[in-house]
């Protein structure tokens, strides 16, 4: 008889979007050189776009959204990966329109495949997954833009999300002083726990000034919000000093003058963990597996199952996220 597994699957019933742990068979699996039994997964803002039928991530439905795996190889027609091996998955089409990590196995091309990095079990991987590994990729965009500790703060937006809150644990291990923006009032010791030096609100980073430059205040920006907070960071960031710019919570248009770039230098770095090159993508788990690897990863996540993702879905689409959801591709049913 066929092996079954279970996940978390969405279906378009009428014009609704319906997520439902089911129980599937291997060969419903998309076509791929690799199949991974799946240990964890994580939840990503991404995730809850796909979950709700967001044409942006995920045209195909039924589909099993989830962004990240880790697991071990069971199948491989791929020389590069051999069944035992431990491996992580990260961006490319997994969970958009290729069945993704919200279940106990996925079947993927080996190309988007990453040895798991030395230093790191597959949990913990994933308490960084894709946010983990974006706020990487912007701490590294930022120093080869030239920023130091010396240089000054560093402001972190959206910080108690899954990209903030690692990117505060990196750089905070890196000896920056950084500053945290964040709307929880209520989270603001966790985000000094985790290595947040000083916590600003939401508001601060909001400004109804007309005026193009504003007093400079930090060295460098990771910015996961854009709209108007980003209209605020380039407005405030100093001369030569750079913004990070990966997300869009916030809203995805914003409106600037050239003056902070022709005036202060200052640098706009985009950063794309998707489709991001191999070589880069080793590199920074890498330093992620080491130097850069939070101190406080255990504080940063919480626990979930493939029954959790429902709630878990609609608190990371209505900014309420703490930290880094974890999920386990376990269910009651
Ligand atoms: N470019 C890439 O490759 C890439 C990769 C990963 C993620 N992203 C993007 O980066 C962003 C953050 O991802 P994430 O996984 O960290 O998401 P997340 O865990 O949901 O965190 C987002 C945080 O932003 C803040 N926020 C939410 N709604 C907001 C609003 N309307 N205005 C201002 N701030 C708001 C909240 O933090 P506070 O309450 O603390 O303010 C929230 O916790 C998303 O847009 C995601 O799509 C991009």
């Amino acid at each position: 008889m066929e092996s079954t597994f279970l996940a978390y699957q969405v279906k378009k019933i009428d014009d609704k979007f319906v997520g439902k742990v089911e129980r599937l068979k291997i060969s419903d699996l998309p076509e791929g050189d690799v199949l991974i039994e799946v240990a964890y997964s994580s939840l990503n803002y991404k995730d809850g776009l796909s979950a709700i039928g967001n044409p942006g991530v995920t045209r195909k439905y039924p589909h099993i959204p989830g962004i990240d795996a880790a697991g071990v190889v069971t199948e491989s027609t791929s020389s590069k990966f051999k069944p035992g091996d431990e491996v992580v998955i990260t961006g490319y089409d997994l969970g958009m329109d290729t069945d993704g990590g919200f279940a106990q196995y996925c079947r993927i091309k080996a190309d988007w495949i990453v040895p798991l990095p030395k230093g790191l079990s597959l949990k913990e991987v994933m308490i960084l997954g894709t946010a983990g590994f974006t706020a990487a990729l912007c701490v590294n965009h930022l120093i080869h833009n030239g920023l130091s500790p010396e240089k000054g703060p560093v402001l972190v937006t959206g910080a108690s999300g899954g990209v903030g809150s690692v990117a505060i644990s990196i750089l905070a291990k890196l000896g920056y002083n950084v500053f945290a923006s964040s709307g929880k009032k209520d989270q603001y010791d966790f985000l000094k726990k985790i290595g947040a030096r000083e916590v600003i609100s939401r508001e601060d980073t909001q400004t109804d000034s007309n005026r193009p430059l504003l007093k400079e205040q930090w060295a460098g920006v990771v910015e996961t919000v854009g709209g108007k907070t980003m209209e605020y960071v380039l407005r405030t960031t100093k001369y030569m000093g750079g913004v990070a710019s990966c997300g869009l919570v916030g809203g995805a248009g914003f409106t600037t003058t050239v003056l902070p770039f022709i005036l202060r230098g200052v640098a706009l770095l985009g950063v794309d963990s998707v489709q991001c090159p191999m070589d880069l993508r080793l590199k920074i788990w890498d330093k992620l597996s080491s130097e850069w690897k939070p101190d406080t990863l255990d504080l940063l996540a919480s626990m979930i199952d493939l029954d959790g993702l429902d709630t878990a879905i609609k608190e990371i689409l209505a900014g309420k996220i703490k930290g880094r959801t974890l999920v386990e591709p376990k269910s009651s049913m």
